[in-house]
């Protein structure tokens, strides 16, 4: 397949935007850019249109996509029941970095959600997607547009990395701003639950609705435990190089990777260090990627896959990578750090 590439970094083409539409009308795949990640979208609704984004992403079938909506009444028609608090987080929230997860109506096939007689839904706050979806009839399934496994992409060569010859078209809207994937907030039980957190925590939800709970699997609390969205049990993000995280006092943590590093080196090996601007000058040697600074949590978070990404091209051997506790990203910084290095992290 010869998959188009479309360029609208500067805003929407709207001829373009029209052949996109009709790509996903027709059961195709078209990748799109939002705040968080690429998206691959599908039309929802069309059973056969979902279950070309598990081939193209070689996605276990068991793993549920989101339903991207660009206008709030649509919600209605693919969730059963939406609790007033979920009316409240869309009214605060959306469009933004926040999935809900609801009863799903049967118009939604089985195929989309993996199964399962729930529905996550999410409005995007990006100009390009949510022309798309509206041009594309309202509901498109997106996962994020990597092959499962692999880093999400953070900028349309990233996707083409990934899916070129896989899909009819990339609509190539610029980096994104966020850099790690929405939260996923389930509504469909008593108490509103995380999933999978991401820009927007905990405190701030509850600002909005009183308690929210946190999946055990995912707070760390409980390593045994089985996380209650299906995505979260894969291994992700995994860069080909093992990667060690870190954590411990500034000084400390230098300390130790310089130790490392030099003994990489010696041995005739090339590690990778993943810095912040504030440290990066004080390591001695291999291929030192400053991510962001400690004052701007989305200079972090916005680099972070791509830094996985160009560390698999140069084919470091190892990865030593500080920790990321930021105050307001700072657990779904660290969720995605910890699956890329397998959850292997060293105190010092
Ligand atoms: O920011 C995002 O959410 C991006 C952009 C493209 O919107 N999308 C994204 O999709 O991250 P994906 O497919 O890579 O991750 C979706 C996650 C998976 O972990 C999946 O298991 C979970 O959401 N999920 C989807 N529907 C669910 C459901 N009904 N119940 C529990 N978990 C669900
Ligand atoms: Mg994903």
């Amino acid at each position: 397949m010869n998959t188009i590439i479309v360029d609208m970094k500067a805003g929407i083409d709207e001829a373009a935007m029209a052949q996109a539409g009709r790509i996903l009308r027709a059961g195709g795949l078209v990748a799109f850019p939002t705040e968080t990640v690429y998206g691959l979208g599908a039309d929802a609704l069309d059973e056969t249109a979902s279950e070309k984004i598990y081939r193209a992403k070689g996605r276990p079938s068991d793993n549920p996509l989101i339903v991207h909506i660009a206008a709030m009444q649509d919600l209605y028609r693919i969730a059963a029941k939406v609790p007033g608090k979920a009316e409240l987080l869309a009214e605060k929230f959306w469009p933004g970095p926040l999935t809900m997860i609801f009863q799903k109506q049967d118009c939604v096939p089985l195929k989309t959600t993996g199964g399962l007689e729930t529905v996550a839904v999410r409005m995007p706050d990006h100009p390009v997607a949510l022309a798309l979806i509206r041009a594309g009839g309202g509901y498109i399934a997106a996962p994020s547009a990597n092959t499962s496994g692999r880093p999400s992409p953070t900028a349309a060569k990233h996707v083409a990395e990934d899916m070129t010859g896989k899909i009819e078209m990339i609509i190539d809207g610029g980096s994104v701003g966020i850099g790690v994937e929405s939260t996923i907030v389930d509504m469909s039980g008593e108490t509103p639950m995380i999933l999978r957190p991401g820009y927007i925590n905990r405190e701030m939800l509850e600002a909005v609705i009183g308690e929210v709970g946190i999946d055990p699997a995912i707070s760390g609390a409980d390593v045994t435990a089985r996380p209650k969205a299906p995505g979260m049990k894969y291994r992700h993000y995994a860069p080909k190089a093992d990667m060690l995280i870190v954590e411990g006092t500034e000084k400390n943590v230098i300390s130790y990777i310089n130790t490392m590093v030099e003994k990489e080196l010696r041995e005739g090996r090339m590690p990778g260090i993943i810095a912040s601007e504030e440290t990066k000058d004080h390591y001695v040697g291999g291929i030192i990627k400053p991510i962001g600074s400690r004052m701007d949590e989305l200079s972090i978070s916005r680099h972070l896959f791509g830094v996985l990404r160009e560390f698999d091209e140069q084919k470091v051997s190892r990865i030593f990578s500080e920790a990321f506790d930021t105050p307001v990203m700072g657990q779904a910084i660290m969720n995605r750090l910890l699956k890329a290095a397998g959850h292997q992290v060293l105190e010092v």
